[in-house]
């Protein structure tokens, strides 16, 4: 069972499509709230609908930690300090390039909501980015069509291969704001990487801080997951539901380093191919572009009807952040993101805080 899916559950469960918009109700069920929350995009929606796309974006442990403030021909999104998680992220690269995937989703959403979104940034972007919005005739976008497809899929795939021409694809999407998108398909590679992903994952479970800042994020069932619409709900893993106070007692003999280590295994083998994004630069704009790539390649895989996860805890452990930078000759670079893709079914979407919750008032 993955960490990040841990006590949720036992059973899979048929996966939910978005259905046409409702309004902004408190759901009762896991499938109302993900009928809500995934709707598809509303062309005459405006700036909040853009705000909606943003928030849809994969962000780390879903905390969804960010701010958005509306102008008439502008969005600024800022960071959410509140909502960071010092032990996996102490230095918060990880919630920089989570506004740089949700300001992706906007750019994207722009063209089906009438306009065109420029992303800007200040040159250290420590307070986020904004995103200037000219009018235009609502269009089409193949990519914001998988917007509300696009999930992180936790689960094994079917260890095909893809052509080279998706292939192609992939590695054009997440090559964006000069950020390099670096594929590895060859199996000896791969297993190689895996090791970095066990090694990770064994220092990370036996790190209490982690453990514990990784199980505040954890959502053991329907009721918690809906109370907070945030964190990392069982349904997204597609398995049922167990009581908190249960889940807690059972967390030490269900997840073990052992069972999360083999089901790495199982999941890295079961994959095409293992994507790792490096930023031109280690500052916030440069996490905020690795965030972008990533989140583009995403919608790309999603569009093609690949499913992808992220496995980055080499990138996560400092120790092992250096060595996995030398294994892919980056020099002083680093590597900022890393997902594993392939085909395989889709599980239950996670769940999001309703856009009034994250919008400064005017
Ligand atoms: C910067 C970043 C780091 C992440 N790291 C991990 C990770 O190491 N393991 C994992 O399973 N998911 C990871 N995720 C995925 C998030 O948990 C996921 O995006 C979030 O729970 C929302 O779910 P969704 O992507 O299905 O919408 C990461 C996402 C981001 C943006």
């Amino acid at each position: 069972m993955h960490r990040r899916s841990l006590i949720s559950g036992l059973a899979m469960t048929a996966p939910m499509t978005a259905a046409p918009a409702l309004a902004e109700a408190s759901p009762d069920s896991y499938e109302a709230a993900v009928q809500q929350i995934w709707r598809p995009l509303a062309p005459a929606g405006g700036l909040r609908e853009l705000v909606r796309a943003g928030t849809l974006a994969a962000n780390s442990h879903n905390t969804q930690p960010w701010r958005f403030a509306l102008a008439p021909d502008r969005i600024t999104i800022r960071p959410d300090f509140s909502r960071r998680c010092p032990a996996v992220d102490p230095d918060d690269h990880h919630l920089f390039a989570s506004l740089g995937c949700a300001v992706e989703n906007m750019v994207q959403a722009a063209p089906i909501c009438g306009f065109q979104a420029h992303p800007t940034l200040d040159p250290a972007a420590s307070q986020g980015a904004g995103l200037a919005l000219e009018r235009r005739q609502p269009a089409g976008n193949p990519l914001a069509e998988a917007l509300m497809r696009r999930q992180s899929t936790r689960s094994d795939y079917d260890g095909q291969t893809l052509s080279s021409a998706e292939l192609d694809q992939l590695a054009r999407a997440g090559s964006l704001a000069k950020v390099e998108c670096r594929l590895v398909t060859e199996p000896a590679r791969m297993t190689a990487i895996l090791d970095y992903v066990v090694q990770g994952n064994s220092a990370q479970m036996r790190d209490p801080a982690f453990m514990a800042e990784l199980i505040s994020w954890l959502r053991f069932n329907d009721r918690m997951a809906l109370e907070r619409l945030d964190g990392l709900s069982t349904r997204s893993s597609g398995r049922p539901a167990l009581p908190a106070w249960l889940a807690r007692r059972l967390l030490p003999w269900v997840m073990t380093e052992a069972s999360e280590n083999d089901s790495y295994a199982r999941q890295i083998r079961s994959s095409a191919g293992i994507a790792v994004f490096v930023a031109p630069s280690n500052d916030p704009a440069g996490w905020i572009a690795a965030g972008r790539a990533c989140q583009r390649f995403a919608l790309q895989a999603t569009a093609l009807d690949l499913r992808l996860a992220f496995i980055n805890q080499p990138v996560e452990v400092p120790s092992l952040r250096a060595q996995f930078a030398a294994f892919l000759g980056l020099g002083e670079r680093r590597p900022d993101l890393v997902v594993r893709f392939g085909r395989g079914p889709t599980l239950p979407p996670s769940l999001r805080r309703p856009i009034d919750a994250v919008i400064d008032p005017a």
